[in-house]
């Protein structure tokens, strides 16, 4: 099922997944009311302000607390109205508290997971299911790729992808089986800036977090490169906040970021910075060339040899265009 978006937000099309995203997604792991996060009110506000603000992806896990049951409680009757990405390989139990280690890398876990993850959420399928963090070696040994075909073949989700970082993200690319990444990437965080280039060449989405810079919870550390790179001087009215996010939007494989926030006043705002768009190319350019002086490593691509990683070929699958409607009954796999 596509998705109808009556929205100003700038929409970028997720790789060869072909799905219309809003460049400005939202992620959902805020915690809970225990833990110092939002309260149900707080949450049901937010997540229906997200909607009515036009965002159509949404990104969770089962490992983010009470994320996915509030999906469900509060806007899955909204349903047709978000992409909804969710993750695998998350060690909960059923009550949803994290177990150690914090994740299993088995077929078994994977197959858990969706099936828990479509109950929590009150739906029948996901449109993305991305492994989260898992070593290239971890999906071999586990044999896990087949996993999350089957996954998709039962109608559960309709593209598969990983959450990843360097080193292990070209080489998950290299295999050629996964529809989108998910990677951190910002002003402040450019290690993937190359990397996410070449993925994207390559076809897939690019899921960017990360991509504010984890706003005023980053911590100073993340704000050193800022602040040695003088940024405030070059983002004039512009908070710096603002700029990070219009900065991230500024990279052509930033197809679409998830910036989570619990705040309606912070939502506003990064859609207002949403709908100005990418930094004025001059003003971008004079950042990069700021921040390199502050000595953040980008992760270079032209050392990375394709396969070096691979212990054994791993099987493409043909390229696919976007299904059609889903909402397929769960058939063949084992539960709860
Ligand atoms: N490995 C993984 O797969 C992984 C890891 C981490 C996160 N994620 C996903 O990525 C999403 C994004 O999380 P992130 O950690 O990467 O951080 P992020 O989106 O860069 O930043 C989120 C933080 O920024 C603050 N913020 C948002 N808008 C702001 C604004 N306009 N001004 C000031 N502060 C603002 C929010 O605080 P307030 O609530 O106070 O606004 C929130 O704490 C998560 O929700 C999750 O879906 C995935």
């Amino acid at each position: 099922m596509e998705i109808e978006t009556e929205t100003a937000l700038p929409i970028r099309k997720l790789g060869r997944t072909g799905l219309e995203v809003t460049q400005l997604g939202f992620g959902t792991a805020m915690g809970n009311a225990s833990d110092g996060g939002p309260d149900d009110d707080q949450a049901e506000n937010i997540l229906n302000a997200v909607l009515d603000a036009g965002i159509n992806f949404i990104d969770t896990a089962p490992d983010y607390g009470e994320s996915e049951e509030r999906i469900g409680k509060y806007i899955s009757h909204r349903r047709d109205q978000f992409y909804l990405a969710t993750k695998c390989g998350c060690n909960i139990d059923l009550g949803g508290k994290r177990l150690e280690p914090g994740h299993l890398w088995t077929q078994d876990r994977l197959q858990r997971n969706i099936y828990q993850s479509l109950i929590r959420m009150k739906t029948d399928y996901v449109d993305i299911v991305q492994m989260h963090n898992p070593t290239v070696e971890e999906v071999e040994q586990g044999e896990l790729v087949p996993a999350l075909e089957q996954i998709r073949q039962a109608g559960k989700t309709r593209f598969i992808g990983v959450s990843s970082t360097t080193p292990d993200l070209l080489p998950f690319a290299d295999m050629d089986v996964f529809d989108v990444f998910q990677v951190p990437y910002s002003a402040v965080e450019r290690t993937h800036e190359q990397v996410i280039q070449r993925v994207s060449d390559m076809g897939a989405g690019l899921i960017i977090r990360g991509g504010i810079g984890q706003g005023h919870h980053g911590g100073q550390k993340r704000w050193d490169a800022w602040e040695r790179a003088k940024l405030d001087e070059l983002a004039g009215a512009m908070s710096r906040y603002e700029f990070v996010l219009r900065f991230t939007l500024s990279h052509v494989a930033c197809h679409t970021t998830i910036v989570g926030t619990t705040e309606p006043n912070h939502l506003r705002a990064n859609v207002s910075a949403a709908q100005a768009g990418p930094l004025p190319r001059a003003v971008n350019d004079e950042a990069k060339e700021r921040l390199a002086t502050t000595g953040e490593e980008l992760e270079k691509i032209d050392s990375y040899t394709p396969s070096r990683r691979f212990s054994a070929p791993v099987k493409k699958r043909p390229r696919r265009g976007v299904p059609g409607d889903h909402g397929c009954p769960f058939i063949g796999f084992w539960w709860p």
